[in-house]
């Protein structure tokens, strides 16, 4: 631990913070190699595993699985012929790639698949993954629909199937240490919690470019399609799906679930909201999109109010902010602030403008008779970082792998990942039907 001035914490992004406070400021370690040797590490039997889908996320992930050294790729599946060679050169090793995922399923020798297609192929995939006896990681959102999570959810369960979402901040080193703060109490009650992730740019709002080499003969395109309603081959769609309801559930099923995993993980507060309100517009991406760019949606748990809203037209970052009646905690990137409230007794004041001075003193003196000892100090702003280039999806993935291994229960699990979801599909229902969304647990649908 060390302290830093308030220039260099203005430098890291912190700027809330009153000139003259003292500032502890902590870098935490990556649990990537610490978790490795907690599990056996990369000792014993390596996890052989495949990757099904290799677009934008896929690659990712196995740039990030190439630092796990307990895992091990031994073949990868993509519908389209370039995402499918992107996937070998992004782990940089030689593994035979396909375009029917089911030929890697039907062999032994595979222990776990990374799942990273588009949200409309979830359940489908998935299902297949557990009836060949698989272990999954499943990106994030877990499902595309409320029927599709609690499909999901009955066949982990009943395959007794290891199952981890892909909301890789549940396994973020910043998001571990706000859970162990929250859990202390230190924050005092906590009854508001807001989120937001915004962004500003063409990418931003997934106006994805379109691969020069897109075309049917290059793209399964009927394959791709899968349950979604039938159409002629259409690039825009296949690149940009986040934006139609057919594949995606635009900013909610996007980044709402990444704001409510952190939420989730780090509150404890593993359920369904009871209610969701959202209002929200569609204005500058009014490019034939089905999805808002702006939605805001406040949501009821028991006893905290949740505030999120993700706005594609300004920049303004992805804050996590728990607002208690002892603290401020607040996550911005890979950086936790914690900020005292100063709620140590104080005579009254504002209040006294209408009094007289002969009343204000005999208040004051008897308020000052009543609290002889001097004023509470107020505590230190901490801080609490990653290093810098931490890579939260590789500390994701030593999660998954060491369950696989010993058969533990990872936090981000499917009941996990399908409150998440429902939640995301909650907020989407409110903004398209006008209305409040409640959760009618007993039907397990969503009203409203
Ligand atoms: N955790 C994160 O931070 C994060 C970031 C981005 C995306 N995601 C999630 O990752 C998933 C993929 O998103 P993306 O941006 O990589 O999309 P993408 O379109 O770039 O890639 C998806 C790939 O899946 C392939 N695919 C689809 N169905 C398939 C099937 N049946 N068999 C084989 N391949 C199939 C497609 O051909 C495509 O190449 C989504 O669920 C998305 O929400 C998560």
């Amino acid at each position: 631990m060390h302290f830093i001035s308030r220039r260099d914490f203005v430098r890291m992004g912190v700027s809330t913070v009153a000139a003259g406070t003292v500032i502890k400021s902590t870098l935490l370690q990556p649990s990537t190699l610490l978790a490795q040797s907690a599990s056996g590490s990369a000792a014993g039997q390596p996890i052989r595993f495949v990757s099904i889908g290799t677009g934008i996320r896929g690659c990712d992930l196995l740039r990030s699985a190439r630092k796990v050294p307990k895992g091990v790729l031994v073949g990868t599946a993509d519908l389209y012929d370039m995402h499918g060679k992107a996937g070998v050169e992004a782990y940089g090793a030689d593994v035979p790639t396909t375009r029917d995922y089911r030929t890697l399923l039907d062999r032994k020798d595979v222990d776990a698949v990374i799942v990273a297609v588009a949200d409309h192929q979830h359940r489908r995939v998935i299902l297949d993954c557990i009836a060949a006896g698989k272990d999954v990681y499943c990106e994030k959102p877990m499902s595309h629909n409320v029927a599709d999570g609690l499909a999901m959810v009955a066949a982990v369960q009943s395959g007794k199937r290891i199952f981890q979402a892909g909301s890789q901040r549940v396994s973020n080193t910043v998001y571990k240490k706000a859970a162990e703060i929250y859990a202390s109490g230190r924050l005092g009650e906590v009854h508001y919690i807001e989120g937001h992730s915004d962004r500003n740019s063409p990418s931003g709002a997934w106006v994805y470019p379109i691969a020069p080499d897109a075309s049917p003969e290059t793209i399964d395109w009927k394959t791709w399609l899968r349950d979604a309603p039938d159409r002629p081959f259409d690039a825009v769609r296949f690149f940009r799906w986040r934006c139609f309801a057919d594949y995606g559930e635009g900013v909610a099923g996007d980044l709402f679930v990444h704001l409510l995993s952190g939420i989730q993980c780090i509150s404890g507060m593993n359920t369904i909201p009871s209610r969701a309100y959202s209002s929200g517009s569609l204005t500058h991406f009014n490019d034939g999109r089905d999805f808002p760019d702006l939605l805001s949606t406040t949501y009821d748990y028991s006893g905290v109010t949740v505030n999120l809203h993700c706005n594609q037209n300004n920049a303004a970052g992805e804050p996590i902010i728990f607002y208690g009646r002892e603290a401020t905690m607040m996550i911005n990137g890979n950086t936790l602030t914690v900020t005292p409230q100063y709620t140590a007794p104080q005579p009254e004041g504002y209040s006294l403008n209408g009094w007289t001075s002969e009343m204000k003193k005999k208040y004051m003196d008897e308020w000052h008779a009543a609290h002889p000892e001097p004023p509470a100090k107020l505590p230190d702003v901490e801080t609490f970082s990653a290093p810098p280039g931490y890579d939260d999806t590789a500390d994701h993935i030593v999660n998954f792998f060491r369950a696989v291994e010993t058969r533990e229960h990872v936090v981000e699990d499917e009941v996990f990942g399908n409150n998440a979801a429902i939640a995301c599909h909650m907020g989407n229902h409110s903004y398209f039907h006008r209305n409040i969304a409640t959760w009618d647990a007993a039907n397990q649908v969503i009203k409203g």
